[in-house]
């Protein structure tokens, strides 16, 4: 029989305690690649840190580079020395260490997997993991099908008796709706629906998981938690990195694939969703769908006027300058690939009717940061708004990063004789009001993982939806009389046309 999950679900804690796993090994595809060093094995490392790691937990690493167990170790401690959240420890560094093993391996060879399964039943018996086996696709996507029918093919989906098999898929997972059905179908040929974990690393953050604690434990928003109230809803996710030697990946992709399909679609179902029936994985997913689904579609022309592609020109951030984006490494010459995107959006449902949602997302900004915005509707025009001068709107602020935390801007009173009404921001802080630091994204989706829990990866038919509303766009971009890209300087917050897109609606970005 298979075991249910061994915990509760993330969003329950403190009112169910949470436990530790039971013990599992995770095997790494793609253990030598950037993502295995700077975010997989610092997110282990500080797990076994904090006591969250069951002490049978074992890691092996399959890449295609020779290696032995001990480089990999010195080549992954090197990494967790630069990338660790926690300082990494010595004594107990060793103690982790010696858990991790790497296996040599070409994903397309099948002896390999052979190998990787006798490897597995030895290190399962001597470390008595119980059989339990989360199998991570930390490699490029092309490397997905392989890898999947190879694990097949060897028997190594299939949990032992009493264990389980998992596999967790990074992102890209798919570049349309037709790429992301094929990948479906192969990862379900492979691992059942429960037992897949798409990840989305978006959802993993604090302040993400936040936005339900937020509308649900409190009584306060959610009776102002809908059109009557809202005048509409701001989401933005700046960087002021570039592409950072992913230009292979990036130039095929941009901004719209690469943001705004998977992160940004998924913060905006956390905002707009409907309350679950509980806080079980498919209620909350059940929900999340929803409101893709009722995502109003665009047609070529609502994508001609009402969503802005653009791509950095040179330019300057911080005083430094910088290069545009055509002349990075890797990125062709011509390249036509945005680098920013904003968009007008409508969910066509009670609750949203009516509400303009807008988004954006760029590279090369002036600064980073990730918010959600909340515009309130204004208080009539009586009394203290009888005057010209429109006050300023409540707005509630959900910052998912940095400097996690929620803000409210209401008007108050100046002291003093005379009435002089001001905006003022009630203010919390995550750092301050808890006095710790949150894990880093990877630590929480990899211990859900383990613990069997998918709320917070994405299930098939949303990653399907939002392929399904994002191709439209694609699609209306590729005919002939699409509007052209546009430019913007690095530095800058994007092209005019992404102010106007608010303009028009007689509204303003927010300022970040
Ligand atoms: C990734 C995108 O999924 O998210 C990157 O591929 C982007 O282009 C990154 O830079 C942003 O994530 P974070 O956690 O650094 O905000």
């Amino acid at each position: 029989m298979k075991p249910g999950p061994t915990q509760s679900n993330p969003l329950r804690e403190g009112i169910v305690a949470r436990n530790v796993p039971e013990g599992c090994t995770v095997v790494i595809f793609g253990a030598t690649g950037d993502l295995t060093h700077r975010k997989l094995m610092p997110a282990l490392y500080n797990l076994a840190a904090d006591g969250e790691l069951p002490p049978e937990l074992t890691v092996i690493g399959m890449a295609r580079r020779p290696k032995s167990d001990d480089e990999f170790r010195q080549d992954l401690r090197e990494a967790a020395g630069k990338f660790s959240r926690q300082t990494v420890r010595d004594e107990l560094w060793t103690g982790f260490a010696g858990s991790v093993f790497y296996h040599q391996s070409e994903f397309h060879d099948a002896d390999g997997y052979k190998r990787l399964g006798e490897r597995l039943d030895q290190i399962e018996k001597e470390r008595a993991t119980g059989g339990n086996r989360l199998f991570y696709l930390a490699v490029a996507p092309d490397q997905f099908p392989p890898i999947l029918e190879h694990l097949a093919a060897a028997g190594l989906n299939k949990p032992r008796e009493g264990a389980w098999a998992r596999v967790i898929v990074e992102k890209p997972f798919g570049t349309d709706l037709a790429t992301a059905r094929q990948l479906n179908s192969i990862v379900q040929a492979a691992f059942p629906e429960e037992d897949t974990y798409r990840i989305d690393h978006f959802l993993g953050k604090e302040t993400a998981q936040n936005i339900l604690v937020l509308r649900f434990a409190n009584a306060i928003f959610e009776p102002l938690w809908n059109s009557r109230y809202i005048d509409h809803v701001q989401i933005t996710a700046a960087e002021t990195l570039g592409v950072e030697g992913r230009a292979g990946y990036y130039d095929k992709s941009g901004a719209l694939r690469d943001m705004v399909q998977n992160h940004l679609l998924q913060l905006l179902c956390l905002v707009g969703m409907e309350p679950p029936t509980d806080l079980g994985a498919d209620s909350i997913r059940d929900e999340k769908v929803k409101v893709v689904r009722s995502l109003r579609r665009l047609s070529a022309a609502a994508v001609a006027t009402d969503v802005i592609r653009a791509q950095y020109a040179e330019g300057a951030i911080s005083g430094k300058p910088v290069p545009a984006y055509r002349a990075a490494e890797n990125v062709k010459r011509d390249s036509k690939t945005e680098t920013f995107v904003a968009l007008r959006l409508h969910i066509d449902n009670w609750r949203w009717s009516e509400v303009p949602i807008y988004m954006r997302v760029g590279k090369r900004l002036p600064k980073s940061g990730t918010e959600i915005s909340i515009h309130f509707k204004k208080a009539p025009c009586v009394l203290f708004n009888k005057e010209a001068r429109a006050h300023d709107d409540n707005v509630l602020v959900i910052r998912i990063q940095p400097d996690e935390g929620i803000s409210l801007r209401m008007d108050a009173k100046m002291p003093g004789t005379s009435l002089r009404i001001e905006p003022v921001k009630m203010d919390f802080h995550y750092g301050t009001s808890f006095g710790k630091t949150s894990p880093e994204a990877y630590e929480r989706l990899l211990l859900d993982a383990m613990s069997g829990d998918a709320t917070l990866f994405a299930r098939r038919d949303e990653v399907e939806q939002a392929w399904e509303f994002i191709d439209r766009i694609e699609n209306a971009w590729q005919e002939s009389d699409a509007p052209p890209l546009c430019e913007y300087p690095a530095g800058s917050w994007g092209p005019d046309s992404a102010e106007e897109l608010l303009g028009r609606d007689g509204r303003a970005w927010r300022r970040l």
